[in-house]
């Protein structure tokens, strides 16, 4: 291999930070996606075509995956639905293929890498803004350019963190600016029967584009955008990660759109949120940057030696735990990014609690 690449990863095995494949087989689970244990849940095996053939483009249409976005689109009240395979693949999408050259992007410093990729892959300009501040988001909108696009999460899929939603939708209401939500951390958790944010806020038509996927809270996989019908003609045509790929398998649609009818019901989430609730009435709160109804609690360490310590200490009382460091996030604001799920029990939480406190407090 090229000795440039030999050094990129010796650079960061000297700081502590290379990243390694791990698995938890056994271990109590604080750090999946896995909010509400529905990736557990089973759903039949309805076809005997376990592969697509295709793109949706070519062969690998069906109509469990044409009923499941009219399904989507109805459940979340929105006018259209198109699904991805993931929600990589549909941030990657839009952005590369939504904002022409000359229009303008911002978007929070804080978004998804989903977003950047895409963002990187347009033609338009762009712009990052300071994490959820309307003064510097409406500074940078009086300098765009043209046709101007802004996006967020409503939950921040690192801190934890919501976003002022309705704020900065009434700033692009006032600018003319199209607003796409990202609630991939939202959706199955917040708002009623657990539709993610906008939909709380009752924002729907307010937002050009909301972003949802089916791989952490809903427990399956891929992802889908919501907007209008025009927008669903223009990616089908135009985004380039919808286009030039395999099409996921028909029975990918059906446990799709059952998860999300099984979500309707409160029972899980309301066991996350007592979970939540306990989590935050135990840890110290000065080392946690988020918000109280978030299953993703931050514990921030600012620090990769010390950082890297208590996750090594957790892991040896058997919960399994990732460290979060920079490029994922700044220098300086390492840490633990804890995940509370519906599952998860008092004692584990109280055990976690109890070894997260003693560690950073002694
Ligand atoms: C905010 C956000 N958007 C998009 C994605 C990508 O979704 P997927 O895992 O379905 O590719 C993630 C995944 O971590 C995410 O956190």
């Amino acid at each position: 291999m090229d000795s440039k690449l030999i050094d990129k990863l010796n650079k960061r095995k000297k700081e502590g930070t290379l990243r390694s494949l791990s698995f938890f087989d056994g271990m109590i689970d604080f750090c999946s996606n896995d909010y509400l244990g529905f990736s557990k849940i089973e759903t039949p095996q309805n076809s005997a075509q376990y592969g697509s053939t295709g793109s949706r483009l070519i062969s690998g249409n069906s109509k469990e995956a044409e009923r499941c976005e009219v399904f989507l689109a109805d459940y979340f009240s929105s006018d259209a639905a198109l699904i991805f395979n993931s929600g990589y693949d549909a941030n990657i999408g839009f952005f590369s293929a939504v904002p022409q050259r000359g229009d303008t992007i911002l978007y929070d410093e804080k978004i998804h890498a989903s977003v950047r990729d895409g963002i990187r892959l347009s033609f338009a300009n762009s712009y990052s803004f300071e994490h959820n501040s309307l003064i510097d988001l409406e500074d940078k909108i009086n300098l765009a350019k043209e046709t101007i696009y802004i996006a967020i999460e409503s939950l921040y899929s690192m801190d934890g963190d919501l976003a002022p939603i309705g704020e900065i939708a009434n700033l692009a209401e006032e600018y003319g600016a199209y607003l796409i939500v990202d609630e991939a951390h939202a959706c199955g958790v917040l708002g009623p029967n657990g539709k993610g944010i906008v939909q709380d806020l009752g924002l729907n038509n307010k937002i050009f584009a909301r972003v949802i996927t089916f791989g952490k809270a809903y427990g399956a996989h891929g992802a889908a955008i919501l907007g209008s019908q025009e927008l669903m003609n223009f990616l089908i045509n135009f985004a380039r990660s919808f286009i030039y790929t395999t099409a996921l398998p028909s029975d990918s649609f059906s446990r799709i759109e059952q998860v999300v009818l099984q979500s309707n019901s409160d029972t899980e989430r309301n066991k996350l949120q007592q979970n939540i609730k306990q989590f935050r009435s135990l840890i110290n709160l000065n080392s946690s940057v988020s918000d109280i109804y978030s299953p993703i609690q931050m514990i921030r360490i600012g620090d990769i030696e010390r950082t890297k310590n208590l996750t090594e200490l957790l892991l040896k009382n058997q919960f399994a735990v990732k460290p979060i460091y920079s490029p994922t996030i700044k220098i300086g604001e390492e840490g633990i990014r804890i995940c509370i799920h519906s599952f998860n029990t008092v004692e584990e939480i109280r055990d976690l609690c109890d070894v997260i406190n003693e560690n950073l407090l002694g």
